[in-house]
C-alpha cells in the first residue's frame, strides 16, 4: 500500500500546504464561479484532453446555447455538434447529449450525486464522476488525471519502467491520491492537485521554485519516465469550392461539404471538406497548407481550391454533399480542421474562442 510512503504525519502538512497555495494561485475560471452540477459537468467533460485556454469560451457559449440539462436533452444532435466545434473528441459532446437525455427522462433532470452513481452515466468514467461528486457534493474520492499521476510521481520518485508496466503505476498513483484527498475540501484538494500539475508541475521545465510541495518532493524536477508514443504522419488533401449559387439574383458564395457517414468511428455525422485523390499536385494549385494533430496522427493537409467542374474528377466522395452558403457555414457541425481552413481562408468568420485546441501549424501560401 503507497501510504507508506508518504509518512503519516506528512499527509496534513502536505493538505495545508497545498490548499494555502490553491487559495492563493488558483486561476479565475468561469466554471470555478458555479456549484450548478450541470455546468461542472460540462466544464470536466470539456476539460478532458483539451486545453483550458481552449474551453473557456466554448464553455461560455455552450452554457449560453444550453443552460439547463433539460435545453440540451431537448436539442438536436446536430446543434450540440456545431457549439461543439473546435473542442474535438465529438464523442464526448454525443456521450454528453445522451446522458442529458437519459437524465431528464429518468431522473427527473436531476445529476445523481455520488461518484458510484454517476458513473453509471454515458460517457462519465472513474475521473468525470469523482470531479462533480468531490467538487459539487464534497465526495471525499480522488480525481487522477494526466496532471495529478505526473505531480504524484514525482513527488514520489515513480518512473514507469518497463517490467511494471502503465497499469501498476496507475493503480499505485490512484491509491496514493485516495489516501491524500483531504477529508474535509475534497474538491478544493482535486482541483489544487489539477492545478499544480497544469500550471507549476509541468510536463517541461517544471517550476519547482513555485511548489508548495518542494520540500516533500522525492525528485523536485524532471526524472525518467515511460517514453511517449511517437506520433505517426500523414499527408493528404481536401478540396476548396466555393462558387455562386446559381440561379439566385443576390451573389451569394457557397462552399461543398461533405457530411461524414454515421458510421464512420470518428466524427460520424460533421461536416468536411471533401477529400481529394491525391495530396500530390502542382504547387500553382496549392493554397494552403494545414498541419492538425488527430491522436496520435500529424496531418498534413494540402489544400486545393477546385472549380466546381473538376470536384468530382479530383475528389473521393465518403458520404452526403450539400453546397453551403458561406453565412451559414461557420454555424453548422464543422471539423476541427474544416473551420480551421475556412476561417484561414476567411471564408467564415473566427469565433471569439477560436483558440486553437492542439498544436497544430500552418503555412498559408497567399
Ligand atoms: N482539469 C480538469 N478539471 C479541472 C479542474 N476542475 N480544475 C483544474 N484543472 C482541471
Amino acid at each position: 500500500m503507497p501510504q507508506a510512503e508518504i509518512a503519516h504525519g506528512a499527509l496534513p502538512v502536505l493538505r495545508t500546504m497545498l490548499l494555502q497555495w490553491y487559495e492563493a494561485a488558483r486561476r479565475d475560471l468561469p466554471w470555478r464561479q458555479t456549484s450548478d452540477p450541470y455546468a461542472i459537468w460540462v466544464s470536466e467533460i470539456m476539460l478532458q484532453q483539451t486545453r483550458v485556454a481552449v474551453v473557456i469560451d466554448r464553455y461560455r457559449a455552450f452554457l449560453e446555447r444550453f443552460p439547463t440539462i433539460r435545453a440540451l436533452a431537448e436539442a438536436p444532435e446536430q446543434d450540440v455538434l456545431a457549439l461543439w466545434s473546435g473542442l474535438g473528441y465529438y464523442r464526448r459532446a454525443r456521450m454528453l447529449h445522451k446522458a442529458a437525455q437519459f437524465v431528464v427522462e429518468h431522473g427527473d433532470g436531476m445529476l445523481p450525486t455520488t461518484a458510484e452513481e454517476l458513473r453509471t452515466l454515458p460517457g462519465i468514467g472513474a475521473y468525470t464522476a469523482a470531479a462533480i461528486s468531490s467538487i459539487v457534493h464534497n465526495e471525499r474520492v480522488a480525481v487522477v488525471d494526466g496532471n495529478v499521476e505526473r505531480v504524484l510521481c514525482r513527488l514520489q520518485g515513480w518512473s514507469a519502467s518497463r517490467r511494471s508496466g502503465g497499469t501498476t503505476l496507475r493503480k499505485k498513483v490512484e491509491a496514493l491520491a485516495t489516501v491524500l484527498v483531504d477529508p474535509a475540501r475534497p474538491g478544493d484538494f482535486n482541483q489544487a492537485m489539477m492545478e499544480l500539475g497544469a500550471t507549476v508541475c509541468l510536463p517541461r521545465n517544471p517550476q519547482c521554485m513555485l511548489c508548495p510541495l518542494v520540500a516533500m518532493c522525492d525528485t523536485k524536477g524532471e526524472h525518467a519516465t515511460a517514453p511517449r508514443p511517437r506520433m505517426l504522419s500523414e499527408e493528404v488533401g481536401r478540396c476548396l469550392s466555393v462558387r455562386l449559387r446559381p440561379n439566385s439574383k443576390v451573389a451569394t458564395r457557397e462552399v461543398l461539404l461533405e457530411q461524414r457517414p454515421a458510421t464512420e468511428s470518428v466524427m460520424p455525422g460533421l461536416w468536411e471538406l471533401p477529400l481529394l485523390h491525391e495530396a500530390d499536385f502542382l504547387e500553382r494549385d496549392l493554397c494552403m497548407t494545414v498541419r492538425h494533430a488527430i491522436m496520435q496522427v500529424n496531418y498534413y493537409v494540402r489544400v486545393r481550391n477546385v472549380p466546381e467542374r473538376k470536384v468530382n474528377s479530383l475528389t473521393v466522395q465518403n458520404g452526403e454533399r450539400k453546397w453551403v452558403a458561406l453565412g451559414l457555414a461557420g454555424e453548422m457541425a464543422l471539423t476541427g480542421l474544416t473551420r480551421k481552413i475556412l476561417q484561414r481562408a476567411h471564408l467564415i468568420g473566427v469565433r471569439a474562442s477560436n483558440v486553437s485546441s492542439s498544436k497544430e501549424k500552418e503555412i498559408v501560401k497567399n
